[in-house]
């Protein structure tokens, strides 16, 4: 990319993030009331498509919950389609469906902002027993892979050899459509988030089969667009799907060139003849430009190299959970409310959340290869036992310390107060009305017992390449991945936070310009269960026959 380019797409992301930023005196645009008329569909299909009908698994994996974040080895499984579906089950599937008299509605493994579901899976898969190679769409509603293009058979070889072991692809894409329709200009943050929670939960479904999983960073956007068949898909106007990242999943850690990938490879599938057309979600759509705007700054260019990451953190033992990771997995839900009167929780679970959401850059599951840690915890600790009330600071890349220190309020001590654990206390105080003033309100951040926001190193992030900015969303969705999973394993539960007053907070944290910007808020807490919720088994719509 020319210089003049990239310096236009910089302008554009920073003019997007800047205009989507909620302010005490104006929200961020959106359409400002429901058009339920033209509710988007959540299940994408491809009704002319030969489909594959997928296992579910009869027996879920053993590993009990920590071993999701270790290194020690899980038995490697074949790759065969039970456990391909499996890990398809466990990452992206349905995990329930709630009803009250009126209204029933699916929640899924992976969560998504207001429940909207714009990331869509995309499956190249190797020939087995059961199928034909091919590209597939993932129809998590009738579990399901919808056929779109054939493999060519030498594929899986050429895969072999560069990869060094066997294995497949997995891609994700975004529907900016399903989020815009209810959060208007904000939604591509959403969007974004959401991909690192799906990241996330596919990495930790790989790791129950035993396989490896990577990023593939050498291959630009336009070209993972051709992969996928989506250049040659004719979507309805304003649905199309925006390829955002390319996964290699594989039974052995992949060679050291794992990043890059042959024009050849792309070309045998972007060569191979595309099936069937997308069925509509909506019967109108609102255009938002301001996301295609930012969509097209932030493409990425031709096969971009990544820095590794070298943050590496002391392996601490986390504190065991009496569920095994699949149970965690499926019994994940957003709490909506929290009991005040059981707010208290342990000072080892509180460090067992935080454990978990540093980078080790070979354990899930922030060995995908996202790149130098750039996002940093800044907590509203409220009611943890042994530990003060105040503002903390949990510091995920060393490095960044000092910038850090000196882009906050020099009143702050910037206390060690744990020796397992990079987290500081940086103001002693009650800070529950604080955080749910920050948080659009939202009482979940003040009753809980601690919430925080997630800072990214932005600014100079940026700058290397506009296209970051989406990957700072992504590293910040995988963090709330692993807390609403960490919550779950402590009896305790978790909700992702995309509503909150961006510039509030970074007047509470000191940060005077975007050196530092808050992406997204969490809050965790004993929950309060909904006792007018019925709760229903995942797939109890599908016949036996599917
Ligand atoms: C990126 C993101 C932002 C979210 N923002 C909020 C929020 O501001 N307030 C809230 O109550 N829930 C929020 N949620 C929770 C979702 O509404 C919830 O994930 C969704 O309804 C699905 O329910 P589940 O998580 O129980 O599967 C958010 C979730 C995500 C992933």
């Amino acid at each position: 990319m020319g210089k003049d380019a990239a310096r236009k797409g910089l302008d554009q992301v920073l003019l997007y993030h800047e205009q989507t930023k909620h302010r005490f005196d104006r929200p961020a645009r959106s359409a400002g009331y429901m058009d339920w008329a033209n509710q988007p569909d959540p299940f994408r299909s491809f009704p002319e498509c030969s489909q594959v009908r997928l296992p579910f698994l009869a027996q879920d994996p053993d590993l009990p919950m920590e071993g999701l974040f270790n290194a020690a080895p899980v038995p490697t499984q074949p790759l065969v389609l039970t456990h391909i579906a499996g890990m398809i089950e466990l990452s992206m599937g349905l995990s329930a469906w709630k009803k009250i008299p009126g209204s029933t509605w699916s929640l899924r493994i992976n969560p998504s902002s207001g429940n909207l579901h714009p990331t869509e899976s995309w499956w190249v898969l190797p020939e087995n027993q059961l199928m034909h190679g091919g590209l597939f769409h993932y129809n998590p509603y009738r579990h399901v892979l919808e056929r779109r293009a054939d493999l060519p058979p030498s594929s899986p070889a050429r895969w072999r050899q560069h990869f060094g072991s066997d294995g497949f692809f997995v891609a994700l894409s975004s529907i900016f459509w399903r989020e815009a329709w209810k959060y208007g200009e904000r939604a591509f943050r959403y969007c974004q988030h959401d991909i690192g929670h799906a990241l996330a939960a596919l990495r930790f479904a790989a790791r129950l089969m035993g396989w490896r999983m990577s990023l593939v960073h050498g291959i630009g956007d336009e070209d993972l667009q051709r992969l996928l068949g989506f250049d040659r898909t004719a979507w309805h106007p304003g649905e199309a799907e925006e390829a955002e990242v390319l996964c290699w999943v594989g039974t052995a850690e992949a060679k050291p060139n794992r990043g890059c990938l042959p024009a050849a490879m792309i070309d045998d599938l972007a060569g191979q003849e595309l099936h069937g057309r997308p069925a509509p979600l909506s019967r109108n759509r609102r255009p938002w430009p301001l996301i295609e705007a930012a969509a097209a700054a932030c493409r990425k260019p031709q096969a971009v190299a990544e820095p590794a990451s070298r943050t590496e953190f002391p392996a601490a033992v986390l504190p065991a959970s009496p569920y095994t990771a699949a149970q965690v997995i499926r019994r994940r839900r957003s709490a909506v409310d929290f009991d005040v009167r059981r707010s208290h929780i342990s000072r080892k679970h509180f460090m067992g959340c935080l454990q978990a959401c540093l980078p080790h850059c070979n354990r899930p599951p922030f060995d995908l290869g996202l790149g130098v840690p750039q996002v940093h915890l800044f907590l509203f600790v409220h009611y943890v036992v042994d530990l003060e009330p105040g503002f903390y600071a949990l510091v995920r890349n060393p490095e960044h310390f000092q910038e850090l220190q000196a882009c906050t309020h020099p009143q702050f001590v910037w206390r060690a107060v744990d020796e397992q654990l990079p987290l500081y206390l940086l103001e002693a105080g009650d800070g529950r009305e604080a955080a749910k003033l920050i948080s659009c309100n939202q009482d979940i951040a003040g009753d809980g017992a601690f919430s925080l926001g997630m800072v990214a190193r932005f600014q100079a992030t940026l700058q290397t390449a506009p296209y970051r900015y989406k990957q700072l969303f992504w590293e910040a969705g995988m963090i709330g991945q692993v807390l609403y999973l960490q919550a779950e394993a402590y009896g305790l539960r978790g909700t992702g936070i995309g509503c909150f007053f961006d510039d509030p907070m970074h007047d509470i944290c000191g940060f005077s310009d975007n050196r530092f910007q808050s992406l997204y808020h969490f809050t965790i807490g004993s929950p309060i269960e909904d006792e007018r919720l019925t709760t229903l088994p995942p797939y109890h719509h599908l016949s036996p026959e599917g």
